[in-house]
């Protein structure tokens, strides 16, 4: 879900409508805006089931003023996506309203242990919260910081990110955050609150953090922060650089393309970022010797980061020859094996602020291991919380479907491995002649499109497969176009196919075949021969040196004579990415289906 809140001086409807359209990559099943207009002693409150865009279209004809408010946009936890679910919550009394990014676990113990016989009007976890706070100031008789405060307290380990208001003293808010990211946005005469930076920058560069458990009182630009203790805290402000239009989708229909298309730009900044006029990797020496001394690197992940990891994995062992582990965030928070006395963690994550991520991170914090983020969100949860952390640089990436991210996150770690050894090989010359490649592909978009309306469009399920590093992309290629065009597609290891899931290749199921790697490329050829003896609709993307005249889609070739052959293998992938980026892509679209905000996900998701 998406937060945001204002107070101060500022006319406060336009500001919370333009952060939720901002952050409704964190969700979009329903909004809710509520407005306090003190001058006037007015307040404005509506809720909409839907999108943001249904949410202004019903406050348009509205003349809502008022300079304090908050606002929510929300992607269902608890309780199915409806107007009454959605937030802003607010009490029985009428008097506190709250907004709520998170999940209190012990909700239904609370709701018993201390609300019997208060009428509710969700199923939410939420209402709970701001029902309570409203107990215990209109009968315990405590004051609104006091019941927040006892609020937080008894809501324990849950997660959240809060914005409550008191309709008796309406130009304050009262803010707190556990686990749930939160940001203050410091304006000259007001204060906003935002579950993510990006959504204000039009506003301000301004921010401040809350650490955990912390608890804010907000008048205008007067912010006091307390600790659990009841201490006050002071937290630097810090300026966050990016100019609010790189979070805009200018010339194009979709952030999606887009994103697609600043891939080969990214690789370049990376590139100037991380690699120094002799193409000699420029990363803290110290995170390289944590690298090299570990007894083995895990990289831990979600989603389409966990498919970056994969890659990763085979760079860190085949260019560094270091023993490298991939988990999956939530699997390892729960159930973890580390033999090792001195492992190293890695941390992949664009949002910076994935939840279960962060749990694996608080639990090897706890155990004394030292870890590293990568993140394309330099101030996130994740990023201020490792031991290390570098930046992906990619630009906002706001298309829930990942993609610059991805190839940010493949080329960073080639950076790494190059470093792990001792700058033996070098990837500068292989990335510089994919990132131009990269620019042909998307010279030739028609041709991704005819391809889709062919094979993928009018499909009920989809198959990818390739071996090694294709093995590994095809899991990427499956997740791209099932998320986003809703086929139903499976991502395989070429040569397991026959052991079962053959049985379900029927007359005319497209199976995609990735061909990258030269060791594997006639093994994976007759695995697709396999499928099409079966009735399968295949389609080859290969590259240059290993394809077929008939190959429906051959990368342009990438001269790799002088390069060390281990790195061009490792790095092949990254060239086939752009490819299975646009069949999902144009799959979506010609399926009519909003791309950027596939039914029932969210871009970054905060809680486990
Ligand atoms: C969500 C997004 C995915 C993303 C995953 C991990 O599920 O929809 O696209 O890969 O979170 O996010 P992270 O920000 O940690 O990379």
């Amino acid at each position: 879900c998406g937060i945001v809140g204002i107070t101060g001086k500022r006319v406060a409807l336009p500001v919370l409508l333009r952060g939720l359209q901002k952050l409704e990559y964190r969700g979009y099943d329903s909004a809710g805006v509520y407005v306090n207009d003190s001058a006037a002693k007015q307040e404005f409150f509506f809720k909409e089931k839907g999108r943001v865009e249904q949410l202004e279209a019903l406050v348009a004809d509205k003349d809502i003023h008022g300079n304090t408010g908050i606002a929510h946009t929300r992607w269902a936890t608890h309780g199915i996506p409806s107007a009454h679910n959605s937030h802003p919550h607010v009490s029985a009394s009428g008097r506190f309203f709250l907004v709520h990014n998170g999940v209190i676990e012990n909700f239904r113990e609370l709701k018993e242990t201390y609300l019997q016989g208060v009428e509710f009007k969700s199923e939410t976890d939420t209402e709970v919260a701001v029902q309570l706070v409203a107990k215990l100031v209109e009968q315990d008789g405590l004051t609104v910081a006091e019941a927040f405060r006892k609020v937080l307290t008894l809501i324990g380990a849950g997660s959240y990110a809060f914005v409550l208001i008191d309709n008796q003293n309406p130009d304050v808010l009262y803010v707190a955050r556990n686990k749930s990211p939160l940001l203050l946005g410091l304006g000259e005469d007001f204060t906003v609150v935002t579950s993510d930076a990006a959504a204000m920058l039009e506003y301000t560069h301004d921010f401040m953090s809350l650490d955990d458990g912390e608890m804010a009182i907000i008048k205008g630009t007067d912010i006091e922060v307390v600790n659990p203790d009841g201490q006050k805290i002071e937290h630097e402000p810090f300026t966050i650089e990016i100019d609010a239009a790189e979070t805009d989708k200018g010339i194009y229909p979709y952030y999606m393309l887009k994103e697609i298309e600043e891939q080969p730009n990214v690789i370049r900044t990376l590139m100037k970022q991380y690699l120094d006029d002799k193409n000699q990797a420029k990363i803290d020496d110290q995170i390289i010797a944590e690298l090299k001394n570990a007894d083995r690197i895990y990289i831990v992940a979600a989603g389409t980061s966990y498919h970056a990891s994969l890659i990763g994995k085979r760079m860190f062992e085949k260019i560094a020859n270091r023993p490298t582990q991939v988990e999956i965030a939530s699997e390892f928070a729960y159930d973890s094996y580390i033999p090792e006395t001195n492992p190293f963690f890695v941390f992949l994550s664009q949002s910076g602020e994935t939840a279960d991520s962060r749990e694996v991170l608080q639990m090897i914090a706890a155990k004394g291991f030292k870890s590293l983020t990568l993140t394309n969100v330099p101030n996130s949860t994740l990023a201020r919380e490792a031991t290390y952390a570098l930046p992906l640089l990619a630009g906002p990436e706001i298309a829930v479907a990942s993609t610059k991210a991805y190839t940010a996150q493949i080329t960073v770690l080639a950076f790494l491995a190059q470093a792990m050894a001792d700058n033996k090989v070098s990837v500068a010359h292989p990335l510089a002649a994919i990132a131009v490649a990269m620019e042909a592909i998307l010279q030739d978009k028609d041709h991704y499109e005819a391809l889709a309306q062919d094979y993928l469009v009018d499909a009920s399920s989809a198959f990818y497969i390739g071996r090694a590093n294709d093995a590994e992309l095809a899991l990427e290629a499956a997740l791209k176009l099932k998320e986003i065009s809703y086929v139903h597609t499976e991502g395989f290891a070429a040569g397991e196919l026959k052991h079962g899931t053959l049985a379900l290749i029927e007359d005319n199921t497209p199976v995609i075949g990735l061909i990258t790697q030269p060791k594997t490329a006639e093994l994976t050829r007759s695995n697709l021969a396999e499928t099409q003896a079966r009735g399968a609709h295949t389609l080859i993307i290969a590259a240059d040196q290993v394809a077929h005249p008939e190959d429906q889609i051959v990368l342009p070739s990438v001269d790799s004579a002088n390069d060390d052959s281990v790195v061009v293998d490792q790095l092949a992938i990254l060239l086939a990415t752009i490819p299975v980026q646009l069949l999902s892509y144009y799959t979506s679209l010609g399926r009519g289906l909003d791309v950027d905000r596939p039914r029932n996900l969210a871009k970054s998701v905060t809680v486990q």
